[in-house]
């Protein structure tokens, strides 16, 4: 039993500068890049929708990212890695450590809620990938007879590979995580970082000259320009949500993950330059590689019909191009190993946190904790496995609910409460410690205008906007509506609501008893008795 319990030990870190920035850059770089970008950007009109996405990213995404880097790097001066008392710490700085238990509790839910239920479904998308690689490799879907689409929906809904490729994911990312901080994470993202950058550069040329392949008015450069050359008449609202929301997704914000990581850093490391490399090679991911691979290749061989697929973008369209393609075997394994490193490094932020939440609240060692964190993500990840094999279908019911509430609406509430906490509570006392060993140092406009004011009104505005939007939509409605004419799967929306409920009321507790058990005499005699 003794060795279950870890006594006193030295926290683990990060071996090297550029093991912390390409671990980080996992954390970032995911299916959210490869996957999600490319149809989020074609479904709300390709150019009109990256108009408000760099807004987001100078407004929303800089500000929030530097505020993660910080709550964790102080987090991690009292020996947390998780987002509860790492909120409570924050919070105590501008209230009483009664309200502050409060803060640190709901934060710390949501992100107990955004690690647990994300991962749920997300876990999947990282089976599947290595499914597709597999069938790439093996010609899996090179048969003409069968469309891509049909191909996809017997590959969710057969049991025996759903099981297998999701089941294997999970024991590689349980093998990683218990192996640590500098060993575990930081020695696979050193591997799959670069070999994913490459496998980019090399997919991201092979569309640059790809010419017209099929239809003389599609071309690779015509994809290019649908994503490049606004086209101002489809700049919607929706849009624009939706890429404010793409920006949180994809810089792993509002989630607890980069404050998570960033908590293994030594109090004099930097904040800033590694925010902005963050953001730097999410972005080189997402706008250079992911938009030049996946829509040109798609606009080339299929026009711009073949940019209506949704989710089925990446699993759909793309293998129906690779089979006619020469080498398509080649181009679709790399394109699938490429989805497959990109998913696992971000899974791997996850899986860590809850990990690391066992380790610090029960003591449970990392190389143990793993695999009870690998049970939980079998048990919530098992409605979004039987879904589609018991339905027939594949809507996907109870991941398009679980992503919606959690992976789209309760992240943006995280982000907008830490910049309240840091902005207004916290103050001016922040940028000291933002600074601290700083290889540049954030300008105090920088902290007075954008982390106190542009961030969180923006913020405010796209919740406010996000929730109407959501209303109407009836996902407010206690029956969900929008499923009338798939009956057979309203069920399993229901219970996807009745989870999300669950889980971050459950994760509320679950903070509320950290932060008690290691600040429990100063909440009770309300004033801070603990510095480090
Ligand atoms: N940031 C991660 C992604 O883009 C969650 O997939």
């Amino acid at each position: 039993m003794s060795d279950l319990l870890s006594t006193e030990e030295a926290r683990d870190s990060w071996g090297s500068k550029i093991g912390l920035i390409l671990a980080m850059a996992g954390n970032a770089v995911g299916l959210g890049n490869f996957w999600r970008f490319p149809y989020q950007a074609a479904q709300n009109g390709g150019g009109a929708f990256m108009v408000p996405y760099f807004i987001a990213l100078v407004v929303l995404g800089l500000p929030i990212m530097i505020s993660e880097w910080h709550i964790g790097k102080f987090g991690g001066r009292y020996g947390h890695g998780t987002l509860a008392p790492m909120m409570y710490l924050q919070a105590r700085e501008g209230m009483k450590p009664k309200k502050a238990l409060v803060v640190g509790s709901v934060c710390g839910g949501i992100a107990f809620a955004v690690t647990l239920l994300i991962n749920s479904y997300y876990n999947h998308i990282v089976g599947w990938t290595l499914n597709y690689s597999f069938m790439s490799a093996t010609g899996g879907y090179m048969d003409h007879s069968v469309t891509t689409s049909e191909i996809f929906s017997e590959t969710i809904q057969n049991p025996f590979g759903v099981f297998l490729f999701w089941i294997l994911a999970l024991i590689g990312l349980a093998f990683a995580v218990s192996k640590g901080i500098k060993k575990g994470i930081e020695s696979w993202a050193k591997i799959m970082m670069p070999v994913l950058y490459c496998f980019g550069i090399f997919l991201a040329i092979r569309a640059l000259t790809l010419g017209s392949p099929v239809n003389p008015d599609w071309s690779a450069l015509k994809g290019l320009e649908y994503v490049w050359n606004p086209d101002w008449s489809h700049l919607t609202w929706t849009g624009t949500l939706s890429a404010a929301g793409q920006i949180f997704f994809t810089l792993s914000l509002g989630m607890g993950l980069i404050s998570h990581y960033a908590s293994y850093l030594k109090p004099d490391d930097d904040i800033v330059v590694s925010s902005i490399a963050t953001i730097s090679l999410n972005e080189f991911a997402e706008v250079i590689l992911a938009a030049t691979i996946v829509i040109p290749i798609s606009f080339a061989y299929l026009g711009e019909a073949g940019l209506t697929q949704g989710i089925g973008l990446a699993f759909v369209s793309l293998p129906n191009v690779f089979r006619d393609m020469a080498f398509g075997n080649l181009f679709g394994t790399a394109w699938f190993l490429l989805l497959f490193f990109a998913g696992f490094t971000s899974s791997l932020a996850m899986f860590s946190y809850l990990t690391t939440l066992l380790e610090e609240d029960i003591g449970v060692k990392r190389r143990y904790g793993s695999w009870c964190i690998f049970g939980c993500y079998i048990l919530f990840g098992l409605p979004v496995a039987l879904e589609p094999i018991l339905t027939k279908t594949d809507a996907l019911a109870y991941f398009t609910e679980v992503d919606n509430w959690i992976g789209q609406y309760l992240i943006l509430f995280l982000g907008l409460f830490e910049l309240l906490i840091l902005g207004w509570f916290v103050g001016k006392k922040a940028l000291p410690e933002i600074n601290r060993g700083g290889i540049w140092k954030l300008p105090r406009w920088f902290f007075g205008l954008l982390i106190r004011f542009v961030a969180p009104v923006t913020l405010s505005i796209v919740i406010v906007f996000s929730t109407l939007q959501y209303s109407n939509q009836g996902y407010f409605n206690l029956m969900p509506e929008y499923l009338s004419a798939t009956p057979e799967l309203i069920p399993w929306a229901l219970l996807a609501r009745g989870v999300v409920l669950f889980v971050v009321a459950g994760g509320i507790v679950i903070s509320y008893i950290s932060i008690k058990r290691k600040y429990g005499d100063e909440i009770r005699q309300n004033k801070i008795l603990i510095r480090k």
